[in-house]
């Protein structure tokens, strides 16, 4: 149930101060992805919340995102979109900014990877300030996408990231 799957996933975060920042409290969830059965659990969780039948595809967030979305993808047999950092991707391109503590950056998608209407489930390990998690949904409804689910191992609420995401299906295994 979501309750020991938060417990899983308190279980295997270590929390890392002044990392990449001083101030900031990072939390390291490498020991969930290295525990096989705990990993398989998360990801077993996150299909069970929206149901396999809402979702066509996958997206996965460099970078961590990815490794949830790879498991996912295969589990359930719907393929994996990576929504990658700017100048990584081959082809054209759509590209969505946001704003960081510092500075900007940029995620980019295929322009062309997603078909007419074609549904969505976005996965993260981390939604902290919201910034990654809106223009990741910004690129997939611009190619076409509808976004029918939205997944996180760990939501920092006290950032309210949420609030970016008006009217979503926001799920985290571990609100903190
Ligand atoms: C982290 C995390 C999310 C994002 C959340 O990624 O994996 O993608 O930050 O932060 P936000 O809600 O404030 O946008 P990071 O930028 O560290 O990239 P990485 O996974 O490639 O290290």
């Amino acid at each position: 149930d979501e309750k020991a799957l938060a417990e899983l996933v308190v279980g295997h975060v270590v929390d890392v101060p002044d990392f990449p920042h001083a101030g900031i409290l990072f939390k390291d969830i490498t020991p969930l992805f290295a525990d096989g059965p705990a990993f398989r659990q998360v990801v077993d969780g996150v299909v069970d919340h929206h149901g396999r039948s809402s979702f066509d595809v996958v997206a996965g967030v460099e970078a961590r995102g990815f490794l949830l979305a790879g498991a996912i993808g295969y589990a359930t047999g719907a393929g994996v979109l990576a929504v990658r950092k700017a100048g990584k991707l081959p082809r054209e391109v759509l590209a969505a900014s946001y704003e960081l503590e510092y500075g900007q950056a940029t995620l980019e998608l295929h322009r062309d990877a997603i078909e007419p209407g074609q549904r969505v489930l976005v996965v993260d390990d981390v939604l902290a300030t919201g910034g990654t998690a809106e223009a990741t949904l910004a690129l997939i409804e611009r190619a076409g996408g509808i976004v029918t689910g939205f997944s996180v191992l760990i939501e920092l609420a006290f950032l309210n990231g949420r609030d970016r995401l008006a009217q979503r299906d926001v799920h985290a295994l571990l609100t903190v």
